[in-house]
């Protein structure tokens, strides 16, 4: 049994034992790996060995449920989530010249984080602000009626609040 020492894998451990059901079922395993992705913010590669022991569900098992739910981040993300709306509103508006702006911008793919671990690029459906479209989110704030120009605009306060 790999050796567990730190605080967050111990509340993940004690989360799978509270379980009571075994052999666990995948309604279970989601619910480990909500657990993990709140406390780590993503599934790291370690910590979902350590469940799959402590499961004894194979990780090839794991990751492909972990894949087929969009939900889980399967590398870290960055300080901030720039969300670039794709609902049909944004989408007649432009929104694809914002995403391929952001991309070449931060040289990223969408679900990808910068190397300064600064931005995780994300797409989005309606995010219910079609009135200004087209729409980006970043964190929880709603940026509209963007244009390429516009876009970079935002990054680059971001990046300046970063000292960067
Ligand atoms: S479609 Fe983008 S906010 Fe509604």
């Amino acid at each position: 049994m790999t050796q567990v020492t730190n605080e967050k894998m111990d509340q993940v451990l004690g989360f799978i034992d509270s379980i009571s059901q075994k052999p666990y079922v995948d309604s279970y395993l989601i619910a480990v790996l909500h657990k993990v992705q709140q406390l780590y913010g993503y599934l790291p590669q370690d910590v979902m060995d350590i469940v799959a022991e402590k499961m004894q569900i194979p990780t090839a098992h794991i990751w492909g449920v972990a894949t087929f739910y969009h939900y889980f981040n399967l590398s870290p993300i960055g300080k901030h989530t720039l969300s670039v709306c794709m609902g049909t509103a944004c989408y007649v508006k432009g929104a694809e010249k914002i995403l391929e702006t952001l991309k070449k911008e931060l040289k990223i793919e969408v679900g990808q984080t910068t190397e300064d671990k600064l931005f995780t690029l994300q797409e989005a459906r309606c995010l219910g602000a079609c009135g200004i479209a087209p729409v980006l989110m970043v964190d929880d704030k709603i940026y509209g009626e963007l244009d390429a120009k516009k876009t970079v605009e935002i990054i680059n306060q971001y990046r300046k609040a970063a000292g960067k």
